[in-house]
């Protein structure tokens, strides 16, 4: 008796182990119109330098498209065998193998990091499930294309609304949307800049907060504390203007730990100004 129990429990965990081993199923095999590819990865501006992965590829009709049309590079990642054999057979067709290639594999677990371009055609649950992980994995300045359903809390930085009759069969509606995000560079926190001479005298201290791409803050020159106006965050291009230090235009690229570009005055002057992150 001892041992049948045991037993009993024994399947019952490895049936669990394997439920959870399981791939989690983003959406059923529906490919996005073609005309929708050619508006995913126009609106995401691809070009020969990009690199293009589709997670959930389908067909491969997206990275395909990317590779044939745009001259990019990339990868698909798909769960259904035949769908990946039927891509890989595609590329080789088209001439295209050459530039990219089709997986199978579970979307949740590849590495993206490659990525200057990735594109999403899944449920919306899954989208919004893999907000943290694109975050986490994808370099700044990326560009994150999802056809129908946002990044729940990450505000697009394009929306396309259209109506198109293919789409009647897909989801009942002729309604698509396509949302365009860019991944921020991180910029939260204190920090140190040297400013050139003409701006102001000394360094600046600025202090950053940060919710995705909606930055504010304050700096802090000449003991006075000053708001930070007109603040833009794109990928890794961040610019302000201090009205209180003359109207001057800050702008630059974050790399890391330190901010290097240019500050304009109103009258056209330019010079340099660098900061690290303290
Ligand atoms: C709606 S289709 C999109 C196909 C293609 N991206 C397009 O836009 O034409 C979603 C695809 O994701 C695949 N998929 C679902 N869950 C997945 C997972 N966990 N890992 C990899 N692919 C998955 C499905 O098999 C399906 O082919």
């Amino acid at each position: 008796m001892r041992n049948r129990l045991w037993l009993l429990a024994a399947a019952l965990i490895s049936a669990g182990a394997a439920a959870s081993d399981k791939p989690v199923n983003a959406g059923p095999y529906v490919p996005s119109p073609q005309s929708v590819v050619a508006d995913m990865l126009k609106l995401a501006d691809v070009g020969p330098k990009d690199f293009v992965i589709d997670l959930g590829s389908g067909d491969g009709r997206i990275v395909l498209t990317a590779a044939k049309v745009f001259g990019a590079r990339g990868f698909g990642v798909e769960i259904q065998d035949d769908l990946v054999k039927r891509s890989n057979e595609a590329a080789r067709r088209e001439g295209v193998a050459d530039r990219v290639k089709f997986i199978t594999q579970d979307l949740f677990k590849t590495d993206i990091s490659q990525a200057t371009v990735l594109t999403l055609y899944l449920l919306p649950d899954t989208v919004v499930l893999l907000k943290d992980k694109l975050l986490a994995e994808l370099r700044p300045g990326t560009r994150v294309i999802s056809h129908d359903y946002p990044l729940a809390g990450w505000l697009p930085e394009h929306t396309v609304r259209m109506d198109l009759e293919d789409k009647v069969a897909i989801s009942g509606v002729t309604t698509t949307l396509i949302f365009l995000y860019v991944v921020p560079a991180r910029v939260a926190g204190r920090w140190h800049a040297q400013l050139p001479p003409g701006i102001a005298k000394g360094a600046m201290e600025l202090d950053l907060k940060q919710q995705l791409t909606r930055i504010s803050g304050s700096a802090r020159v000449g003991g006075r504390n000053l708001p930070l106006e007109d603040v833009r965050l794109r990928g890794e291009q961040l610019s302000f203007t201090l009205a209180g230090l003359g109207s001057a235009r800050f702008a630059g690229t974050v790399k890391g730990t330190s901010i290097e570009g240019t500050v304009e005055h109103p009258g056209g002057a330019k010079a340099p100004w660098r900061a690290s992150l303290k």
